[in-house]
């Protein structure tokens, strides 16, 4: 045998030899979860770690863009603009899925809704088409010290009027100059549309009827108002405007802050090893401005499988196992999780570990959406900047309320 024909032979099982390797490796299936920071990212791994073991050749990774809600719709934005496949899996803020069906980016996940709380079958039914599946349920609440209400004999406060003189008697009493009465969202995040709709909503108005703006403009001062209020007397400190919901929990947790406005994630941290707070927290219904309603903005976080993605039977089986019952009890249990499902809130186990579950789903199921549109990037930023300036000193409540509605005017007709 010539020499020249020998390599060419070995050069062919050379080549045999990469191409079965190549079906080896081809025969794992790599998928791609990007998880929100906000969301316990650490304890979905211990799941896809299980989800992994349980399902040979499947591999997850988790990424993570942008520490605010906001941040990581931009970095989502930018990957499916670019129709980039490298995400398979998607975790979308309960205001995202309108936006992503409409422009094409998510693939509808068939599924039948009927065993999930109503607020997140509607949120991710679009068109008559699932588009995503629950993650968890969410909304705003105000934690506060139990120890120090218990301390000076008072009530977890039912208006923000008394939440305000709640604060006081505490600061006189510790005088303590680290301790905040008050912290809640004012930089211009995704949080702080909330913390603009809770006090407006309060006063019983809606900023949408039938698709169409009914925008009240008056109680928009007012919410506005309440909230530069608790900065200017104290109440808050004075770079709210600085704050976001992270800020939020890590200054709660340190046992700087007597009354917090969060969402149901903040409550494991607080019950922490490392946390300074830990059995001195209690939950409770976010106040109403006096007058009126105790209202609270619907939160919560879903599962889309990107159109984009190369793997889409594996990725939907994935979505279907991380929106199981399975899932959220552990989530519940494990990251202080809203539940999905409505028989979650009373399990033992769920609320052996997190006892105020067993008073929030009639939180969550009168919790108020945000308004849905494609649009709604729009709709968030021409609110969210506003608090943010009003927050800041740079404009007037009511200069404040005045640009809001006309931005919203030209997104919402
Ligand atoms: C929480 C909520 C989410 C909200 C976000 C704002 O993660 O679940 O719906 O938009 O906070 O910071």
């Amino acid at each position: 045998m010539s020499s020249g024909r020998i390599s060419k032979m070995a050069g062919l099982l050379l080549g045999c030899a990469a191409a079965a390797f190549a079906t080896a490796v081809s025969a794992e299936t790599a998928l791609k979860v990007f998880v929100t920071s906000q969301g316990q990212p650490a304890i979905w791994r211990t799941l896809l770690d299980q989800y992994e073991a349980r399902n040979p050749g499947i591999k997850v990774s988790i990424e993570l863009g942008g520490t605010t809600s906001d941040m990581q719709a931009q970095y989502l934005n930018t990957v499916l603009t670019a129709k980039d496949s490298s995400l398979d899996v998607l975790m979308l803020d309960v205001i995202r899925p309108a936006q992503f069906a409409a422009a094409g980016w998510t693939s509808p996940v068939a599924s039948d809704m009927s065993s999930y709380l109503r607020a997140y079958a509607e949120a991710n039914t679009i068109d008559g088409k699932v588009v995503a599946l629950p993650a968890f349920a969410d909304s705003m609440f105000l934690y506060y010290r139990k120890d120090l209400l218990d301390k000076y004999g008072l009530q977890p406060p039912k208006t923000w009027d008394e939440l305000a003189d709640a604060a006081r008697k505490v600061a006189d009493g510790e005088k303590n100059p680290n301790l905040q009465g008050l912290s809640f969202q004012g930089k211009a995040i995704e949080g702080a549309v909330c913390t603009f709709l809770v006090p407006y909503w309060s006063q019983g108005k809606v900023v949408t009827k039938d698709g169409k703006l009914d925008f009240d403009r008056e109680a928009a001062t007012k919410s506005l108002a309440l909230w530069k209020g608790f900065a200017d007397s104290g109440v808050a400190k004075k770079n709210i405007a600085e704050v976001a919901t992270d800020d939020t929990r890590k200054e709660f947790q340190a046992g700087n802050v007597v009354f917090a406005v969060n969402w149901g994630y903040a409550w494991a941290m607080s019950q922490g090893a490392d946390s300074a707070v830990s059995g001195k927290v209690g939950v409770a219904r976010l106040p109403a401005v006096k007058g009126g309603e105790q209202a609270t903005c619907l939160g919560g976080w879903e599962w889309g499988v990107s159109a984009f993605s190369k793997n889409q039977e594996e990725a939907k089986k994935l979505v279907a196992y991380l929106s199981s019952p399975e899932v959220s009890k552990y989530m519940a249990i494990n990251g202080s999780l809203l539940p999905t499902y409505a028989n979650l809130y009373k399990d033992a186990d769920v609320t052996k570990a997190v006892p105020w579950f067993a008073d929030a789903q009639s939180i969550v199921e009168t919790a108020k959406p945000r308004p849905v549109t494609p649009r709604y990037n729009e709709v968030s930023e021409a609110i969210r900047t506003t608090v943010n300036a009003v927050l800041a000193g740079a404009t007037t409540p009511a200069d404040g309320a005045a640009q809001i509605e006309a931005r919203l005017k030209r997104i919402i007709r």
